[in-house]
């Protein structure tokens, strides 16, 4: 249970703030109640406002994978706001950030920056529709590229008698406000289904300006794709003249160092990436082939931005990329062995207590704990049919009162950092014994 200062602070936030917090996944709709507020956070750890310490596997939904207040970030942001937080201006760290992007992903040419995974998105997407003269864009569901309109359809877990046919989703918005002609364009297919992929190419692939994907879907807790799925989705995208747009906001910068493009030998035409990017500061970017790209020119496909390449968060990004890229990409190697024995040690923990259906899947940093009755979560259908997600959080509330902090949303998952060490794993693993031999 939260704290006595959280739930006062939650009792006053609900009078000023919608829900108490500014994002709706942060509060009583994820909590089931108060949340906890948070003071501060050091390595691995965070605080809070009750004075409690926390070894912390959500690591802001993978925007840290330096863990909270690292000194190198620390000093870099003290030394550069000391010089001007913002100028909107062209600046000398942009040009060298982009020449880090451009030569460590092959497959990106150009990038233009922008400050969050939506807004990359929304400008992916215009740019894919401006560079085809196409319309339609095939998503997947389960799979959430943020919060605009065209693409905020099947993002949630829906019970199974809304789900339809596996070949036809039943299409469904996942928010109020959202007018019908914003979607009506939007195909939706399930993932990680090679043959439902091959009919809904041949049905609307000459007509889409894109198909875009998660590379690992990372909205319904950590689901692979089979091998060869996403392979076998660029090669249909060059069949039909689709782009292939591949959302890397969250496996970019922390499944490897060229993130799932590299760990699946992918070139995708477009890329977008957030969260780990800016190493904990507000950072995007949409990256891609020259001739994509060139999309985004001044009378072409519009894209502005008052904040687009923050000096801050640019000097963080850069510091971001050299500590992870040092001796040898050593930071990229570290958060994948830790997420690696930590997936182990919580699959060891479930064999060991044995009184609950359990399936621990990962990917290199990332991972996530299904309650289920199922060996295998393969996709959106499974995860709806076959999670139990309230017992999931129940599992995580619990684990908060031990001081191990995961988001309690079975959808999200968790994620090490280069800060986690092996006895935070041990520590976690201790804890998670206890819970699941308390819960019912
Ligand atoms: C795959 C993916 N794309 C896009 C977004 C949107 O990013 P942001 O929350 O920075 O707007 C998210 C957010 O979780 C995401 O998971």
């Amino acid at each position: 249970m939260a704290g006595p200062k959280s739930q006062s602070l939650f009792e006053r936030g609900m009078k000023v703030l919608v829900e108490g917090v500014s994002s709706a996944s942060r509060g009583p709709a994820t909590f089931g109640g108060a949340p906890r507020y948070m003071s501060h956070g050091a390595g691995a750890r965070l605080y809070d406002v009750d004075g409690r310490e926390y070894i912390d596997w959500m690591m802001a939904f993978g925007a840290l994978p330096l863990g909270h207040a690292h000194p190198k970030v620390v000093e870099t942001i003290a030394r550069e706001a000391a010089r001007g937080t913002h100028f909107a201006t062209a600046l000398e760290v942009e040009v060298e950030v982009a020449e880090m992007l451009v030569a460590l992903l092959p497959h990106v040419d150009k990038v233009r920056f922008a400050n969050t995974g939506t807004e990359a998105a929304m400008a992916a997407f215009r740019l894919a529709r401006g560079h085809t003269g196409r319309r339609k864009i095939i998503k997947f569901e389960g799979h959430y590229h943020g919060w605009w309109d065209s693409v905020l359809i099947n993002t949630n877990p829906y019970p199974p008698t809304l789900l339809g046919h596996p070949n036809d989703p039943i299409r469904i918005p996942d928010s109020s406000g959202i007018p019908e002609e914003a979607w009506k364009d939007t195909i939706v297919v399930r993932w990680n289904d090679v043959e439902a992929l091959e009919r809904a190419m041949a049905l609307h692939g000459d007509q889409a300006a894109c198909v875009v994907t998660e590379g690992v879907m990372s909205n319904m807790g950590v689901i692979p794709p089979k091998p060869g799925y996403l392979n076998r989705m660029q090669e249909l995208c060059q069949k039909h003249g689709a782009l292939f747009y591949l959302d890397e906001t969250v496996t970019g910068f922390r499944l490897a160092a060229g993130g799932c493009a590299e760990l699946y030998g992918l070139t995708p035409d477009i890329v977008t990436y957030g969260k780990a990017l800016g190493g904990g500061l507000p950072m995007a970017m949409i990256g891609g082939r020259a001739d994509v790209m060139a999309g985004l020119e001044w009378g072409k496909v519009l894209h502005f931005g008052t904040h687009n390449a923050g000096r801050l968060a640019l000097h963080v990004t850069k510091v971001m990329l050299e500590t992870m890229l040092a001796d040898d990409q050593s930071g990229f190697a570290k958060i994948k062995d830790l997420g690696l024995k930590m997936a182990d040690s919580v699959r060891q923990v479930a064999r060991n207590s044995n009184r609950h259906g359990i399936v621990v899947q990962g990917v290199n940093s990332m991972f996530q704990i299904f309650f289920t009755d199922k060996d295998q979560i393969a996709d959106y259908r499974d995860f709806c049919t076959h999670v139990d997600r309230m017992k999931f959080r129940d599992f995580a509330l619990r684990l908060m009162d031990k001081g191990i902090y995961m988001n309690p949303s079975a959808t999200l998952h968790s994620l090490s950092s280069i800060v986690h060490t092996e006895a935070d794993i041990d520590t976690t693993a201790k804890a998670m014994a206890e819970v699941l031999e308390e819960m019912p």
